[in-house]
C-alpha cells in the first residue's frame, strides 16, 4: 500500500480548469480505492481525491484513506432508521465535497435516485464481470456457474438501475477449467486495478463523451495519451 501524499502534476498535464475533485465511496477492503490513490499520486491524472465516504465504520478502505491523508466521512448505514434517512445523509455528505467525479469502489449499496440524478454522468462504478452479463452480487461465482470461458470487469457510468449504465471500459480475462471463485476473482481484480484508474484518468482529461448508451473516448493531446491506449 502506498502512503504517498498526492503531489502536484507537472504543469503541462494539468487541465485548464485545475484538478478534478474526486470522491470515493467504499464499503470494504478498498483495493480499487488504493489503485486510484496510487495512480493519482503518480501525478499524471488531473484529479485529486478530496474525500472517502464509507457506510461501514472500521472497513479497511478507511485505513487506506488515513494512511494516504485523505479525509474520511463515515455515514453508518446502521445508524439510520430508514433507507431514506441514510440516503439524505449520504447526499448531504457528497454535496459538501462539491465533487466533479464520484467513484463507487466496492460500495455495496444501490445509490438512491436523487444522488444519481443530481450527479448524472459524474458517477462511475467498477463491476467484476463483463456487463450486461452477471450484474449484482457474486458476479464471479455467477460467471463460473454459467460455464463461461471468458470473464472480466467493466467500468461504467451509473444510472438508476443496478450495474446498467453506459459502459466506459471493459477488460477480459480467461477462465480456466480448474478455476475456483477466488482464483478467478483475483485475476479479474488485477484488471480492475488497471481499468478503473485509467477510466478516471480519461474522465479527468475530459475525454469521455456520453451519447445515450455509448461512451466515446476522445483523442487526447500527445502528452495526455499513454501506453494503455494501445491495449
Ligand atoms: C471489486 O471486485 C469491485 O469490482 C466490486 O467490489 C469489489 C471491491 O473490491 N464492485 P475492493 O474493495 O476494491 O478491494
Amino acid at each position: 500500500m502506498s502512503g504517498d501524499r498526492i503531489p502536484s502534476p507537472p504543469e503541462d498535464e494539468v487541465g485548464v480548469g485545475g484538478k478534478k475533485r474526486i470522491i470515493v465511496l467504499a464499503s470494504g477492503r478498498g483495493s480499487n480505492f488504493q489503485a486510484i490513490l496510487d495512480e493519482l499520486s503518480e501525478g499524471s491524472t488531473n484529479g485529486t481525491c478530496v474525500r472517502l465516504i464509507s457506510d461501514v465504520p472500521g472497513c479497511f478502505a478507511i485505513e487506506r484513506a488515513k494512511f494516504a491523508g485523505v479525509p474520511v466521512t463515515v455515514v453508518d448505514y446502521r445508524a439510520f432508521s430508514s433507507k431514506e434517512d441514510y440516503e439524505k445523509a449520504l447526499f448531504h455528505a457528497i454535496k459538501e465535497c462539491s465533487p466533479d467525479l464520484i467513484l463507487l469502489a466496492g460500495y455495496m449499496r444501490i445509490l438512491g435516485r436523487e444522488i444519481v440524478r443530481s450527479f448524472h454522468g459524474k458517477i462511475m462504478n467498477i463491476h467484476p464481470a463483463l456487463l450486461p452479463s452477471f450484474p449484482g452480487l457474486h458476479a464471479q461465482r455467477q460467471a463460473l456457474g454459467y460455464g463461461v470461458k471468458v470473464a472480466g470487469c467493466t467500468v461504467h457510468f451509473v444510472d438508476e438501475m443496478m450495474d446498467s449504465g453506459p459502459i466506459i471500459l471493459q477488460k477480459c480475462v480467461p477462465v480456466f477449467p480448474d478455476d475456483d471463485e477466488d482464483r478467478l476473482s483475483e485475476r479479474i481484480l488485477n484488471e480492475e486495478h488497471r481499468c478503473f484508474p485509467y477510466a478516471v484518468k480519461l474522465f479527468c482529461q475530459d475525454r469521455l463523451e456520453i451519447n445515450g448508451r455509448m461512451v466515446r473516448v476522445l483523442q487526447g493531446t500527445p502528452f495526455s495519451r499513454d501506453s494503455h491506449e494501445t491495449d
